[in-house]
């Protein structure tokens, strides 16, 4: 049987998807037929440009703010969706900050909690939401994206990776809940993707050849390189994965040590 990946008809939200790796998964999964929410929460700008990009292209797309670490405006989100479209089989929770960096002892803890409370918290409120929808119709996929600093450990980033980690933990719960109700919860790690959140490490040279020496595959990813992964993981054609991570990152997880020439 050809593999064939279809999100016709689908009712997706991205969050955070205005920018980075958000803004092409969004494209991606309205590139596959499915219908979808940009959620932002600053700059209307950029996620209105991006439905009309999508509308461009034949697509049918809505722009909602909301901060995903309120369970009111979360609330909210999933409510605008419901009136669009009358429901959702795809979430993809993907707004995420990676903080201040600061060393444990340095670190300024309502910074570090808000960390986790977008990070972890935020997924989590958007994936109760979804979830109760999905249950319901006995259909649907959440996927979290959640990065290699689930796994790997990351100085200066206490926040950033307890909230990563927790949220790979989270997936596999929610997996174990959903499972029985026809509806899948996984996690998606990206590795180095060139972005916005990152921009300080990849613009600077030092410090992208310092990362590269990690990164077996000698380069860091683009955000269209994670969006075909995800589009690929909210599909039927995998049907039968649910409840893991799935990493997009050049191999950087399983060979931390990796230096080229080495
Ligand atoms: C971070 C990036 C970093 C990458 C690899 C990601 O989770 O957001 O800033 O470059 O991990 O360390």
């Amino acid at each position: 049987m050809p593999m064939q990946i279809s999100l016709q008809g689908r009712r997706a939200l991205v969050t955070g998807a205005n920018s980075g790796i958000g803004a092409a998964v969004a494209r991606a999964l309205a590139g596959a037929g499915a219908r979808v929410c940009v959620n932002y929460l600053v700059g209307p700008g950029a996620a209105e440009e991006l439905v009309a990009s999508i509308r461009g292209g034949g697509g049918e797309a809505l722009a909602v703010a909301a901060d995903v670490s309120d369970a009111g405006q979360v609330a909210g989100l999933f409510a605008a969706v419901d009136r669009a479209w009358g429901g959702l089989d795809v979430l993809v929770n993907n707004a995420g900050v990676d903080g201040p960096r600061a060393l444990a002892w340095e670190a300024d803890p309502a910074a570090w909690e808000r960390v986790l409370r977008i990070d972890l918290v935020g997924a989590f409120l958007c994936a109760r939401e979804a979830l109760k929808r999905m249950v319901a119709q006995q259909r649907g996929v959440v996927l979290n994206l959640t990065s290699v600093h689930e796994k790997i450990a990351w100085s200066g980033y206490s926040a950033y990776t307890a909230a990563k980690a927790g949220l790979s933990m989270l997936t596999k719960t929610l997996a174990q809940e959903a499972a029985p109700h026809g509806v899948r919860v996984l996690s998606l790690a990206p590795g180095a993707i060139r972005t916005d959140i990152n921009r300080q490490v990849w613009s600077d040279p030092a410090s992208l050849s310092d990362l590269l020496t990690k990164i077996p595959l000698g380069r860091m990813g683009d955000p269209e390189e994670i969006a075909r992964v995800a589009t690929f993981l909210v599909s039927d054609a995998a049907s039968y994965v649910t409840g893991s991570t799935v990493y997009a990152d050049g191999a950087m997880t399983d060979y931390p040590d990796f230096a080229h020439g080495g």
